[in-house]
């Protein structure tokens, strides 16, 4: 199933045994290296050849006009873009006067490593220059998880059968030229050389150059310091212009002989502090890896990814495919969030430019509800991230002539930066999406002090726009009309039936949190009347029906839209978005993601079991699976309604969806969401975890495909291991005081010294629903097996 015929299949690496140049962009995304505030792409270290180079600072962006033909009141006036900014990953070498590059000479081995455990990526290369002279390269790259502004390489050179002269040049660059990419919105904006500069400097082995964005006004410094050791006589230079600084190092080798560079990186960046202070601190950082040293730093990062697995590992018994992908797909959501520290975690994380580098939904609808139960010392900050935008969502809704806060779509900073608002600013639901993932949260943490500080204000100022932004009909019913839900090939649609259940638990929510904090309610303006009134708004929020099919409609009228021609849509017609005008596509009945699904998963109490049954029957032939966030969800719930060789096939679509580049924009970046997705469609899909209110709940079942599957949940200070097999789910409690869950609604105590177990029902068998012709999950083969 790995397209790239050279990853093979290893239960804690992705292992690359030879380089191919035409999946080289998405193999750059594939093996980058992020903690959250730094990323880098896998790009080579010699910079060249490259596919898409990348280095990102979480939050360092550059404004874009977005210019309207025709603008209207409310539009957003700029966009955002993250920008490449410093590279700081390359050290070019010379042999013998001959660049190395893989273009040229021979390539006797190409082997990368992304190692799960120790958070690095390994390099071996043999190499013949063209006029015939061997070299050995390893490097290893990573980017600290303990020391957030700090990356680092082992670069080491070894001359194989004659002497040969090598030069390295270590650098420091910024303004890389970037390839232009144009033709679908899912790419990133170019904007060409955005960094100015401010200083450059050089001293010993030491680099430095300050820049700073043009029009959002950050500052942002990049240093680099070096530990060289090779034969007696080697030397070094330093240089430094305006977008590059460089280390020269010569040696002369002998065979058997090594050059070996260790460089460290530290970047740092501000929108307001001085050039002094931002060059201070990234000095500071080099002090502080300085003192650490290289196997120190590598030391570190073993021991937080050891603490990491020890909470989050998925094992997975019967599908090895399944088993390295749900590792690579935690890996990289961690990376993604572990030290984003109150920014926002991007669709992308920090592994390209795709989306523009902008958060949307994905983050507090698939990534925190993952790392909630994972690694919950991430999610305050991201949610804590959402309140400090608070302010800019205040003023928006304000804008809009709406009561409350109105986050944005999609943002760097929290301004809105969506110019097509059917699918942007009028898919409000992405305020109900963050009170979910504060409800979540809060409820499985018991982190009052976030609640106090941070959550009560964001559930009470979007309970507030919802209130605003629907309307109470004559009877009483309350109604939220001209809203996008998740699919956005249907927009501006009444009573969205996913953003109305949200939109119930937000209102609900934010009473119950306003009456545990009274005085902090009050503090905000809440009294009784307007609790009482979103209580009554939660109540008669209305869930739209068609009796005559006996199924939820997404929308208002939406079972009675033209079903899209499916028959007629050519393979090459897919993604729809690139090939049907969007007018088209709200008027039919064609969807582009788990939408009313969705709602089945996370409001899975607002729906009886044959509704969820029926429904999932109904909305399967109509989903394309346009976006990778849907996979995933239908999993969950293909799972829930005894579907398990459908969940199984989507799962694997999720689980895939980079390594395979299912969807063939992997160059852009990950599909963060996607990959999260893949821990969701095991854990709430074959370990049929929920969590509403106070209460966890399991339903395991596992397809004949997989024989084993185990997993830990973080809950209120406790850690439960679940470990399935075909038979039964026993439930371990690892750390903390008793607790009660369920097991396919019996409730089983859990206590430190007696696991307890319950049996698997037996799955009925059911005909499976058919999906748009062409559009079905990839049948998963039995990959032990078959
Ligand atoms: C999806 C959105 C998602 C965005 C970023 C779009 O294709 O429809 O739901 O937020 O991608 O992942």
């Amino acid at each position: 199933m790995i397209t790239h015929p050279a990853y093979t299949v290893e239960p804690w690496c992705l292992r690359e045994s030879e380089l191919d140049l035409d999946v080289l962009e998405q193999s750059e995304s594939v093996f980058a290296l992020a903690n959250g505030h730094i990323g880098w792409r896998g790009n080579l270290d010699e910079g060249e050849p490259h596919g898409l180079p990348g280095t990102y600072l979480n939050g360092v962006f550059e404004f874009r006009p977005l210019p309207y033909a025709e603008a209207r009141y409310g539009y957003p006036e700029s966009g955002q873009t993250i920008i490449n900014v410093t590279n700081g990953k390359v050290i070019r070498l010379l042999v013998d006067d001959e660049p190395f590059d893989l273009r040229y000479g021979r390539l006797h081995r190409h082997e990368r490593v992304l190692d799960f455990r120790a958070g690095v990526l390994h390099r071996t290369v043999e190499w013949t220059t063209p006029s015939g002279r061997t070299v050995r390269i390893r490097s290893t790259r990573l980017v600290s998880l303990t020391q957030r502004a700090t990356a680092a390489i082992a670069y080491e050179v070894e001359a194989v059968d004659e002497e040969v002269r090598i030069v390295l040049q270590s650098e420091l660059v910024a303004n890389e030229q970037l390839p232009k990419r144009e033709g679908d919105p899912r790419v990133s904006a170019s904007l060409g050389a955005v960094l100015q500069h401010e200083e450059d400097f050089v001293q010993d082995s030491r680099l430095r150059l300050v820049h700073r964005t043009a029009r959002s006004g950050l500052r942002m410094a990049a240093a680099a310091d070096h530990l060289i050791e090779g034969p007696p006589g080697t030397s070094t230079s330093a240089e430094s212009g305006q977008d590059l600084s460089r280390l020269t190092v010569t040696s002369l080798l002998r065979p058997g002989q090594r050059l070996r560079v260790e460089k460290t990186v530290a970047y740092g960046w501000s929108g307001v502090r001085s050039l002094p202070a931002v060059r201070d601190q990234v000095d500071a950082a080099l002090a502080g890896a300085a003192s650490t040293g290289w196997e120190g730093l590598l030391a570190e990062q073993r021991g937080y990814l050891d603490a990491f697995w020890a909470r989050a590992d998925v094992e997975l018994e019967g599908d090895t495919e399944i088993q390295q992908a749900v590792r690579f797909a935690l890996f990289h959501v961690l990376q993604a969030a572990a030290r984003a520290e109150e920014r926002a975690i991007p669709a992308k994380g920090l592994t390209g430019p795709g989306y523009n580098g902008h958060c949307f939904w994905d983050t507090e609808t698939y990534v925190l509800p993952m790392l909630t139960y994972t690694a919950p010392h991430a999610v305050g900050p991201a949610l804590r991230w959402r309140h400090t935008t608070l302010p800019a969502a205040l003023e928006r809704a304000r804008q809009l002539g709406l009561a409350g806060a109105a986050f944005p779509w999609r943002t760097i900073d929290g301004d809105e930066c969506s110019a097509y608002w059917p699918a942007g600013t009028a898919a409000f639901h992405i305020n109900a999406d963050i009170a979910d993932a504060v409800v979540r949260y809060t409820a499985a943490s018991d982190d009052l002090v976030f609640e106090r500080e941070a959550g009560l204000e964001l559930l009470v100022h979007t309970a507030r726009l919802w209130f605003s932004l629907g309307h109470h009909d004559p009877h009483g019913v309350f109604h939220v009309d001209g809203v996008t839900g998740p699919d956005e090939y249907s927009a501006i649609a009444d009573d969205n039936a996913y953003t109305n259940v949200m939109a119930q638990q937000n209102l609900r929510a934010a009473a119950d949190a306003a009456e545990r904090h009274p005085d902090l309610a009050a503090s905000l303006g809440v009294d009784d009347e307007e609790t009482a009134a979103w209580r009554d708004a939660a109540r008669r929020i209305v869930l739209p029906f068609n009796k005559e099919l006996g199924v939820h409609e997404q929308s208002a009228g939406f079972t009675s839209h033209q079903v899209w021609d499916f028959a007629g849509t050519p393979a090459d017609g897919y993604p729809l978005l690139l090939h049907f005008p969007y007018f088209d596509l709200y008027r039919k009945q064609v969807i582009k993601q788990a939408d009313l699904v969705l709602a089945m998963h996370l409001r899975g109490d607002a729906f009886t079991k044959e509704e969820k049954a029926r429904n999932f029957a109904y909305y399967e032939p109509l989903t394309v699976r346009d976006s990778s966030l849907s996979a995933g969800s239908q999993a969950v719930i293909a799972a829930e309604v005894g579907q398990l060789r459908l969940a199984y096939d989507y799962l694997g679509e999720a689980a895939m969806m980079d390594l395979a580049n299912l969807e063939r924009n992997t160059r852009d970046g990950l599909h963060i969401a996607s990959l999260a997705g893949t821990w969701t469609a095991l854990v709430a899909g074959f370990g049929g975890m929920r969590h509403h209110e106070d209460t966890l709940s399991f339903a395991p079942r596992l397809p004949e495909q997989i024989s084993r599957l185990a997993f830990a949940v973080h809950f209120r200070q406790r850690c439960v291991r679940v470990d399935i097999s075909q038979q039964q789910a026993t439930y371990t409690l690892l750390a903390g005081t008793e607790l009660e869950i369920h097991h396919h609604g019996s409730l089983l105590k859990v206590t430190k010294d007696t696991p307890c177990s319950g049996p698997l029902p037996a799955v009925p068998d059911l005909p499976e629903p058919q999906q748009p012709p062409g559009r079905g999950p990839a049948r998963r083969r039995w990959a032990d097996h078959d």
